[in-house]
């Protein structure tokens, strides 16, 4: 039906409004107070409980931890060998100037949410949870195959089906890392027990195959992470620190563009560039140089500030984890903070950059190879896109 400014406004299935009786959570512990909860008036809604209803009544919790982890690639892996058949290149600058050797890129019917929902299992089954008793999932991705996010249909997939809330964070390569305090906030402050966080992105989809100077960095990936409320002594978020600064986006990023057919459409004297057709996403444009200057100034710093707050200093953290971008950042920034390379965890050489994915995806392969052990501490840090950048110190297990 047609509204007075003459848009079209779809029916909507009429929404029941209950008045029920709700507990919150005052400075002062438990207050009630009446809330209403809306339910959509479609088959089964009857038996839907909101988020803040399933948690109640419940203590804030003081601490959050790290209980699961899980990860998955696309099958199709692609060499530098490979890509020097597509664009003008070789395994040697690849490797020398980045220390990437192969990436895994989405193809077929593969899909990210499918990776994600991947993922998510692993770590769920890594700590014996069921999908039901998840209280929220955050999917960070800047890549979702859906305009409006992934999170509900990954909440679908995982077979969720009593209370779960889910939504999307964007935040390029720093999105795991947001993805995680944000879960920690979550949990310390809205009474939140179980978080599921994911990191997945498919930036091959939006990389410029014919461009050597970005096409040699990125891969596909999803990693994924359970964090669970518990006491103050156990927590698992020792100390965060978080950035973002819109001047340096021009350095990095993927803008929108229109199709050249919306030049066409004002030349009949109606509306100028109304409406408008066909918006898509142009593929990534990078400033490498002034990308890499970026992350070897900031991250150290992000970090050290984190390693302050958590009372830390390096020597007495068990592992340095940053994105995945490029090893020589990761080993300038090592270097910086004093991180002995044996304490450096990498595996950029078998996935490149995997944007939101990489910290977990990388995570996920030192948990379950024994490296990482419940009880080490790990400095991590996303930076990208954004720019953001951000840092975490982290218990496991
Ligand atoms: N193969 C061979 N030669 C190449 C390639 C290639 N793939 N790419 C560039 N070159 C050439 C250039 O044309 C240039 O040649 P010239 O000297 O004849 O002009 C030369 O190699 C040097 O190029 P630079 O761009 O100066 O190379 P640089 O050492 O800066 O390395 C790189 C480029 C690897 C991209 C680096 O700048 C980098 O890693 N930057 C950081 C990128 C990053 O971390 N991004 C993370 C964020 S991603 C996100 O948030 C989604």
């Amino acid at each position: 039906m047609a509204n007075a400014s003459g848009f079209f406004t779809p029916s909507v299935p009429k929404l029941r409004t209950k008045i029920q009786p709700s507990m919150g959570i005052s400075r002062s512990g438990f207050c009630f107070s009446r809330r209403f909860v809306c339910s959509a008036g479609t088959e089964g809604a009857e038996k839907q409980v909101s988020p803040s209803e399933s948690r109640m009544p419940k203590l804030v919790s003081k601490g959050c931890k790290l209980v699961g982890c899980g990860s998955a690639v696309p099958s199709l892996s692609v060499s530098n060998d490979d890509l020097s058949k597509i664009v003008d290149t070789n395994d040697e600058w690849i490797s020398v100037r980045t220390g990437i050797r192969n990436r895994r890129v989405i193809s077929g019917k593969e899909t990210l949410k499918d990776l994600a929902v991947e993922a998510a299992r692993k770590a769920l089954e890594m700590a014996d949870f069921d999908p039901n008793d998840l209280d929220l999932i955050l999917m960070c991705s800047s890549t979702p195959e859906e305009l409006f996010g992934a999170a509900p249909q990954i909440q679908r997939e995982l077979g969720c089906k009593k209370y779960t809330l889910a939504y999307d964070i964007t935040a390029a390569c720093s999105g795991f890392v947001l993805g995680l305090v944000s879960a920690a906030c979550h949990i310390r402050g809205g009474g939140f027990r179980n978080v599921l966080v994911i990191g997945a992105d498919g930036i091959s989809r939006f990389v410029d195959w014919t461009d050597r100077g970005t096409c040699i960095l990125f891969g596909d990936a999803a990693g994924a992470v359970l964090v669970q409320a518990c006491a103050a002594e156990e927590d698992g978020l020792l100390s965060f620190d978080l950035h973002s600064d819109g001047e340096g986006a021009r350095h990095l990023g993927a803008p929108m563009s229109d199709d050249k057919t919306d030049e066409l459409l004002g030349s009949n004297g109606s509306v100028l560039d109304f409406p408008r057709k066909r918006s898509s996403y142009s593929c990534i444009q990078m400033n490498g140089k002034e990308v890499f200057r970026f992350a070897v100034r900031c991250v150290p710093q992000s970090i050290e500030s984190a390693l302050e707050k958590a009372g830390l200093v390096s020597s007495s953290v068990d592992w340095l984890l940053l994105h995945q971008a490029n090893q020589r950042i990761i080993d300038a920034v090592a270097t910086r903070l004093e991180f002995p390379p044996e304490k450096v965890i990498s595996n950029l050489a078998n996935y490149g950059n995997t944007s939101a994915a990489s910290i977990p995806l990388a995570l996920d392969e030192a948990v379950r190879s024994g490296k990482v052990k419940p009880g080490h501490t790990i400095a991590t840090a996303g930076f990208g896109a954004g720019l953001t950048w951000g840092s975490a110190v982290i218990r496991w297990g």
